[in-house]
C-alpha cells in the first residue's frame, strides 16, 4: 500500500524524504511524489514508476527545502499516472496532502465540491478530495481545517499535509491506517511505517486512531479529536537499520529465506526455559481461561492464513479444541457464531492488514477473546488484541513472506502445546518430544538451504513452464497452498494447490503432458494414499516432482524427480519443506527476470479493503 514520509527540520527535506521512501519501497508502489514548502511556495514533483524516476528528476535541480512530505502510491482509484500520483493540492495551491487508504464516500464529496464550490479536479483519485476539502475549510489554521475535513471522510486512511502559510509544520491524522512519528537530531519525522525512520532513530511515537499530530523541527505534538494534548511515551524498536538492509544479498527475499534458522531459534529461545520446557510467560491467559475455550477461529489473509491451516491441525491434535480457519475478508462479513467461550486467533505479519483488523474488531464486539500472532510490535492488531504472541522474525521487507511464515508456524506449535499441557490433552513426554523436534528445525532448514544448487537446477529445468500445480494431504495441503502462492506472487506463473484426494473430482481433467505437479509426501500416515495419487497423475502423463523425507526409497520410483528434506517428525515437515518451495520460486522468478522483492500489483501490507 502507499508509503508516507514527512520531514520538518534543519537538514535537506529532499534527502530525508527520499531516503525514507526508499526504505518503504517494499510496501509496493507504482508512482511517487514529493512536496516541499519554500519561501511561501509549494515545490511539487511527481513521477510514475519507480522512485529512481523521481530521484532523477529532482536530483539535479535546486529543488530543496527543510520541510515537506513524500509518498509512494499503490493505485486504487485511477491508473498509476503522474497526474494521479501524490501529493495532491488544494485548488488555491496552498496545501499539499499525501494519503494512504481509501475514502469510501469520495464520489459524493467530489460531486459536492464540483457543483457547489466550483472545484476543478486534476486527478481520478479519491485522495484529491481530501486536499480540496482541507483547502475549502482553510482559514489560517491547518489543524482546524483538517479536523473539519476528516469529519466528512468515510473509510480507512492516514494523511499528512503541509501549507504555504504555515511553513514550520506538518499536520497529520490517522484513522485505521498506520502512522508513526519521531524526533531525531535532524528534526521531526512522520511516516507510515517503522523502516522509514530506523536510519535516524529507534524511539518512535505510535499514533492512535483519531489523533492529530503536529510535527515541527523540534517537537512532535499529539492531540485527540477534541484537541486534548496526549502525552505519549516513546516505543523503542528492537530492530536496527542493519536488519532492514540487504547486507550483501541480491534480494531481500533471499536474505530473509536465509535468516530463517536464526529467527526460529530466537522465537524458540524466548519461550523455553533452561530445562527446555515451555515458558510462555508472555501469553497472559489464566489456566481457567484456557480451559474454558470451546471453539477457535483462526482469522488471517494470504500467507498468514496458510500458517493458520497448519495451526488448525496442531490445535485440534494437541489442545483438543475444534478450530475453523477463515479468511479475514470473509469472516468480517459472515455473521460468525462467536461468544465468550470463543477464541479468535488472528495471524498477521504486519499487524496492519485492514481485513484482519476489522475481523478482530467484529470478534471483540461479539464477545470473543482475541489472541494475535504478530510480527510488528505496537501495530494495530497487536494493540487491539487481548493477548499478543510476537514472532521474532525482525523486519520482513520482501513482499513475498518467508521468515514471517515459518515463525508463525513455530508460534502455533508452541501455543498448541501450551494449551494442550494446560488442558491435559497432551502429555509432558509428547510435548517434550515435539519440542526436541522443533529445536532441530533450524538445522534442518540449514540443510535445505545447503542444497540450493540442486534447487536451482530444478528451477533451471522448469522455469519456462506455464502451469505448475501443487498437491498434498493433511498439513501438506497448507504447505502446497503456500508453495503455490510463493510461485504465483513472484514468477507470475499460473499455479494452484489442491488436496490430493480432490484431484479426481474435477481437476484431473487439466492434466496434460506440459503440466508440472509438485507432490508433497511428508505425512507418514497419508503416505500410501499420496503414492496412489502420484500414480493417478503419472498415468495421465503429468510431470511430477515429489517432496519427501530422506531415506524414502519408494517415492523415487513413482515420481519423475524427488527433492528430499531431512528426515523429521511429520508435524515439523511444514516448516522445513516450505523452504525448498521458497527457494524454487525465488530461482524461477530470477530466471524469468522478475522484480522479486516488489512483484507487480502486490503490496506488503494491505491497509485497504
Ligand atoms: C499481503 C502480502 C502477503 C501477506 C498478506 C497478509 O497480501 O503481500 O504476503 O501474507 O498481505 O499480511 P499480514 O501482514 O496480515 O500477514
Amino acid at each position: 500500500m502507499c508509503g508516507i514520509v514527512g520531514y520538518a527540520g534543519s537538514g535537506s527535506a529532499k534527502k530525508m524524504i527520499l531516503s525514507g521512501l526508499k526504505s518503504l519501497e517494499y510496501r509496493g508502489y507504482d508512482s511517487a511524489g514529493i512536496a516541499l514548502v519554500r519561501r511561501g511556495k509549494l515545490l511539487v514533483r511527481k513521477e510514475s514508476g519507480k522512485l529512481e524516476a523521481l530521484e532523477a528528476k529532482v536530483g539535479s535541480e535546486s529543488f530543496d527545502a527543510s520541510i515537506g512530505i513524500g509518498h509512494t502510491r499503490w493505485a486504487t482509484h485511477g491508473a498509476p499516472t503522474r497526474e494521479n500520483a501524490h501529493p495532491h493540492l488544494s485548488q488555491d495551491g496552498r496545501i499539499a496532502v499525501v494519503h494512504n487508504g481509501i475514502i469510501e464516500n469520495y464520489m459524493e464529496l467530489k460531486q459536492d465540491l464540483i457543483e457547489n464550490h466550483g472545484v476543478l479536479f486534476l486527478s481520478e483519485t479519491d485522495s484529491e478530495v481530501i486536499a480540496q476539502l482541507i483547502g475549502l475549510y482553510y482559514e489560517g489554521d491547518l489543524v482546524a481545517a483538517i479536523r473539519r475535513a476528516v469529519k466528512e471522510l468515510r473509510g480507512a486512511y492516514a494523511i499528512a499535509a503541509v501549507c504555504t502559510e504555515e511553513p514550520e509544520r506538518i499536520v497529520a491524522f490517522r484513522r485505521d491506517a498506520p502512522m508513526i512519528a519521531a524526533l531525531c537530531e535532524e528534526g521531526g519525522l512522520i511516516a507510515s511505517d517503522i523502516p522509514a525512520l530506523l536510519k535516524y532513530t529507534r524511539d518512535i511515537y505510535l499514533i492512535e486512531n483519531g489523533e492529530i499530530v503536529v510535527v515541527t523541527r523540534d517537537a512532535v505534538q499529539i492531540f485527540d479529536e477534541e484537541m486534548t494534548r496526549m502525552h505519549r511515551t516513546r516505543t523503542h524498536i528492537a530492530w536496527d537499520i542493519a536488519a532492514a538492509e540487504k547486507r550483501g544479498y541480491e534480494h531481500f527475499m533471499m536474505k530473509e529465506i536465509c535468516e530463517q534458522p536464526g529467527v526460529i531459534r530466537e522465537t524458540l529461545l524466548q519461550r523455553l526455559d533452561d530445562k527446555g520446557e515451555l515458558a510462555l510467560d508472555d501469553l497472559a491467559f489464566t489456566k481457567a481461561e484456557i480451559g474454558a475455550i470451546e471453539h477457535v477461529y483462526i482469522v488471517a489473509c494470504g500467507t498468514a492464513n496458510h500458517a493458520g491451516r497448519v495451526g488448525k491441525q496442531l490445535l485440534e491434535r494437541y489442545a483438543g479444541i475444534p478450530v475453523e480457519v477463515e479468511l479475514s475478508s470473509e469472516f468480517r462479513y459472515r455473521n460468525p457464531i462467536v461468544n465468550g467461550r470463543t477464541l479468535v486467533l488472528c495471524i498477521s505479519q504486519s499487524g496492519e492488514t485492514s481485513d484482519t483488523l476489522e475481523a478482530l474488531r467484529e470478534a471483540k464486539k461479539r464477545g470473543a477473546r482475541v489472541l494475535s500472532i504478530v510480527n510488528v510490535e505496537g501495530s494495530s492488531v497487536a494493540r487491539e488484541s487481548d493477548f499478543v504472541f510476537y514472532t521474532s522474525a525482525g523486519p520482513e521487507i520482501a513482499v513475498a513472506s518467508t521468515k514471517a511464515y515459518t515463525t508463525q508456524l513455530v508460534s502455533l506449535y508452541l501455543i498448541a502445546l501450551h494449551f494442550g499441557r494446560i488442558r491435559g490433552t497432551v502429555t509432558r513426554a509428547e510435548s517434550g518430544r515435539l519440542i526436541q523436534e522443533l529445536k532441530r528445525a533450524p538445522e534442518m532448514i540449514e540443510a535445505v538451504i545447503g542444497k540450493e544448487a540442486e534447487i536451482k537446477a530444478f528451477a533451471k529445468k522448469h522455469y519456462k513452464k506455464e502451469k505448475i500445480y501443487y498437491v498434498g494431504r493433511g498439513s501438506d495441503v497448507a504447505s502446497a497452498e503456500e508453495a503455490s502462492l510463493k510461485l504465483k506472487e513472484i514468477s507470475y506463473i499460473n499455479s494452484f494447490a489442491i488436496a490430493a484426494g480432490e484431484l479426481k473430482h474435477g481437476t484431473i481433467a487439466l492434466i496434460t503432458r506440459d503440466v508440472l505437479f509438485f507432490a508433497l509426501a511428508t505425512q507418514s500416515y497419508l503416505y500410501d494414499k499420496m503414492l496412489s495419487n502420484i500414480e493417478e497423475m503419472k498415468a495421465r502423463q503429468a510431470q511430477i516432482i515429489a517432496v519427501a523425507k530422506e531415506g524414502d526409497m519408494r517415492i523415487a520410483e513413482a515420481a519423475d524427480e524427488v527433492f528430499f528434506i531431512p528426515d523429521c517428525a511429520d508435524e515439523i515437515a511444514p516448516i522445513v519443506e516450505i523452504v525448498f518451495f521458497q527457494l524454487f520460486a525465488y530461482h524461477v522468478a530470477k530466471l524469468r527476470g522478475r522484480d522479486i522483492d516488489q512483484p507487480r500489483n502486490l503490496a506488503k501490507s494491505v491497509t485497504v479493503e
